[in-house]
Formats: structure tokens, C-alpha cells, sequence
């Protein structure tokens, strides 16, 4: 069934129609385009705009229509629909009959997809938040186990001091809590319900928006008819709040494809979260955590593309709008996937907590605890930085570690200020646990 046609002599051509349509992609919209529709027609009805016998005969249809979706009795995958709205309609109109034609008094599609979208969005920005809290969970148990976990710490991926593993998780830790925080504030922004903006400036119909506000959950009707169906701000903010999270994803995957590789091995992977190649048997490929790097990508994209389509629409409605759904329901698709799939592949990640402390004994990590060290002994930061780049240098001469130079060649450099408590000042386990100020690694830690 078409929507409209009364003022057209010819059919739409066949391509035409083809290029037009969004059933095939908006279908996914079917459950929260009934449930905007069960309010609507409760309003038209409590208003006295249509009569109770009808409303009560479209409300039946349309639960109807919802379970028989849900148990495959209707299915989604019929041809030659326009959109989601006249699916549902022509649907209806089977099952009741003529009543059916009162369900789009004093509604537009305008008012309805803007409805739809914003009742998809808040479903999917709370499962969102869910799958965020799943990879916290995920994030904490590594937290917790691993306070004593020491590795090195990288600026410009050159060791740089020794952080314990919790503290590096813990950094992500921030990153997912500030995601979800920004989730929160958008879902509170978009939370207004655009029903009864109609097609740009309301209706001649006494209709009751706060009763369908009130009913579908928001916190209170929209403002402006025109900003009302026009508005797509939340779909913007929902895809840049998905770059970010799969920014910080993709960093997270970086590090375990690294930690993951044969020079490291910081970490193993598990089998199940692994993939073999073709060709070389001896591989065990991290290609989940590079799919997740992957689709940072895409979803990079889809940000610009909304932003991007959105930037000269003219007020109010027009068509470029049903462009940007497909790649927000794929971006959202992609986002929770990854988010949940991270969160599952980390419980089962093997830290290989001696390599990883093995490894914190090269590349002097201790240096900057050496010349911290002379500080407390009265030598000036700047000199004592000096003599520690020194020592660096005579450390690689001899090929020793910090820890293993003798006191007789620190002293060489350091002007007798060095003593025999140095080596269990530069420990790698005290260099952790003086580092005790807010936010710092070994905060109220004892290795
Ligand atoms: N399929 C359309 C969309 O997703 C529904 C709204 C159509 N409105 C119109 N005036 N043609 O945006």
C-alpha cells in the first residue's frame, strides 16, 4: 500500500521506486514504529480526534502485528514496501480493515521516523552503556589481579618507567567510564518526543503531546515543529560518541596485537579469540582485536558521512535525512559487536606476568629513580640528570644494568654521592611504590 498517489497520473518508475525505498534497512524499526503509533492512537482517542471503537480496533491490530513480526508470521524480508510506516499501515489496514485509515490523523512520516529514531536511539545508546559496563567488568578483574604486576611503562613506545599492570588498565578504565558519561548526557539531550510536530509546524488536530511524551518515556515534548523533524543532532553525537569509544578500543586492540607479537609477548591470547593462516601453519593470528581496529575506520566514516549530509539541509524535512539511517544502524551494529567482543577476549587473555617483568629490567626504566635519588643526596635535578645520562652511557659501555653497575663506577660520575642503599633504591618494585601521589602507580600500593 502507498501513503499517498491521489495527485499523481503516472506510477512511480520501477528503478525509481527501488532507489527510493528504505524498508530494506529501516525494517529494523518495526517494533518502536508500532509502539509510537500504540500511543499516537491512544492520544487520538483520549482527545475524542477518533472514535474509541476504532482506536481500540487499531490498537488490537497493531499489537497484533507486533507479535506476529516477533514470532515470523509477518516477515520483514517482502518486497515493494516504501518504508517501515507504510509496511506497518498496509499491514494493518489487512488486518482491521478501514479503521486502519484513522491510525495517521494528525501525524506525519516527518514526526514519525524523527519518533523512531529517537525511541531506537535510546534503546541501542542503553545497550550501548550495557556492553561498556560488561568491558568494565572485564577491565576490573584485571585490575584487581594484577596489582603487583609490574611491566614497563612507554612514552613514544620506548620503555619509560615501570608501571603495574592494574595502573595500565586502569587508564582504560577512565576512558569507558568517560563514555559512558558522555552516553548519558546525549541520551538526556535527545530526550524529548518530537510526536505532534507533524509534517514541520504542528496540526489544526487538539492533539495532547504531553500525553504521548508522557507515554513513550520521554521528559517532555519537543519545542519547535521545524527543529523537531529536522533535528538529527543525536544521531551525530551518538556516531562521534561511538568514534570515541571505538577509539579507545582500537588502542586497547593495539597494544594486545603488539603485546600479543613474538618480540613481546607480554601476553597470550586465547585460542578462541585467535586465527590461523592458510598458508604459514605455525600462525595464531589476533584478528579480533584488528577487526575492532578495523572497524574504527568505518565508523570514523560513518561520523563524517552524517556530519557531512546534515550540513546544508535546508529547513526542515527532506528526504536526504532517510541517508543517514543505514549507516547509523550499521555503525551501532558495529560499536556494541566490538565493545561486547572486547569485553569477552580480555577474561581470557593470559598475562605473562615474568616476561613482562623480565622485560622492565632492560632499557633502563630506573634512570629517572637514579637521579632522583642524587636529588635527595642535595645534587641539583639538572646535574644529577646529567650524571644518570652518563651512567646510561657506561651502563651500555659495560653492558650492565643500572641495577648492576658497582658503586665504585656510579661514583665515577656522581661525586661520591651515591651509597649503598641505592640498588634498593632503584628497585623496580620501590620505583612503583614511591610514586604515591594522586593518580600516580603506586598509589596506595605495596609491592
Ligand atoms: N522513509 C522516510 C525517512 O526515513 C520517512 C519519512 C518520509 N517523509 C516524507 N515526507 N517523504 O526519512
Amino acid at each position: 500500500m502507498k501513503l499517498w498517489g491521489g495527485r499523481f497520473k503516472n506510477k512511480l518508475d520501477e528503478k525509481a521506486f527501488i532507489f527510493n525505498e528504505s524498508f530494506s534497512f529501516d525494517k529494523i524499526l518495526y517494533e518502536v514504529d508500532i509502539i509510537g503509533s500504540i500511543a499516537h492512537v491512544k492520544m487520538l482517542s483520549k482527545q475524542k480526534i477518533i472514535d474509541k471503537k476504532s482506536s481500540n480496533n487499531i490498537l488490537k491490530g497493531l499489537t497484533q502485528i507486533l507479535n506476529d513480526i516477533k514470532q515470523n508470521k509477518i516477515s520483514l524480508n517482502e518486497k515493494n514496501y516504501e518504508d517501515i510506516h507504510s509496511f506497518i499501515e498496509s499491514k494493518l489496514l489487512k488486518i482491521i480493515g478501514n479503521d486502519a485509515k484513522k491510525l495517521h490523523t494528525a501525524r506525519s512520516r516527518n514526526d514519525q521516523i524523527a519518533l523512531d529514531l529517537k525511541l531506537y536511539s535510546r534503546i541501542k545508546i542503553n545497550e550501548t552503556k550495557k556492553n561498556l559496563l560488561l568491558l568494565l567488568d572485564s577491565i576490573n578483574n584485571i585490575i584487581k589481579t594484577n596489582k603487583k604486576t609490574i611491566l614497563p611503562g612507554f612514552t613514544h613506545l620506548q620503555k619509560a618507567q615501570p608501571v603495574t599492570l592494574s595502573h595500565h588498565f586502569g587508564a582504560y578504565k577512565e576512558m569507558f567510564n568517560r563514555d559512558i558519561l558522555r552516553l548519558e548526557s546525549t541520551l538526556k539531550r535527545l530526550n524529548e518526543c518530537p510526536l505532534g510536530a507533524c509534517a514541520l509546524n504542528g496540526t489544526t488536530y487538539n492533539i495532547d503531546r504531553n500525553f504521548t511524551s508522557k507515554e513513550l518515556g520521554f521528559d517532555r515534548p519537543t519545542k519547535n515543529s521545524m527543529d523537531s523533524v529536522s533535528d538529527r543532532d543525536y544521531v551525530i553525537e551518538y556516531v562521534f560518541n561511538l568514534s570515541l569509544i571505538m577509539m579507545h578500543l582500537s588502542r586497547l586492540s593495539e597494544e594486545i596485537i603488539i603485546w600479543n607479537s613474538d618480540d613481546y609477548k607480554y601476553i597470550t591470547l586465547s585460542d578462541k579469540f585467535s586465527t590461523g593462516s592458510s598458508i604459514m601453519p605455525q600462525k595464531k593470528n589476533p584478528d579480533i582485536a584488528e577487526l575492532i581496529r578495523g572497524k574504527t575506520g568505518t565508523i570514523y566514516g560513518a561520523l563524517m558521512s552524517v556530519l557531512s549530509t546534515m550540513k546544508s539541509l535546508p529547513l526542515t524535512y527532506n528526504k536526504d535525512l532517510q541517508e543517514l539511517n543505514q549507516i547509523y544502524f550499521s555503525s551501532i551494529k558495529n560499536a556494541n559487536e566490538s565493545i561486547f567482543i572486547m569485553s569477552e577476549m580480555l577474561k581470557e587473555i593470559i598475562f605473562n606476568k615474568n616476561i613482562m617483568e623480565k622485560s622492565s629490567y632492560k632499557g633502563f626504566i630506573n634512570a629517572t629513580d637514579v637521579a632522583d635519588y642524587l636529588v635527595k643526596k642535595g645534587v641539583p635535578f639538572r646535574d644529577a640528570h646529567h650524571m644518570v645520562g652518563e651512567l646510561v652511557l657506561l651502563c651500555e659501555e659495560k653492558n650492565l644494568t643500572l641495577d648492576e653497575l658497582s658503586l665504585n663506577d656510579y661514583n665515577k660520575i656522581c661525586k661520591n654521592y651515591v651509597k649503598k642503599d641505592i640498588y634498593e633504591n632503584i628497585n623496580l618494585r620501590t620505583c612503583v611504590n614511591n610514586r604515591k601521589c594522586i593518580g600516580a602507580t603506586g598509589e596506595n600500593k605495596k609491592l
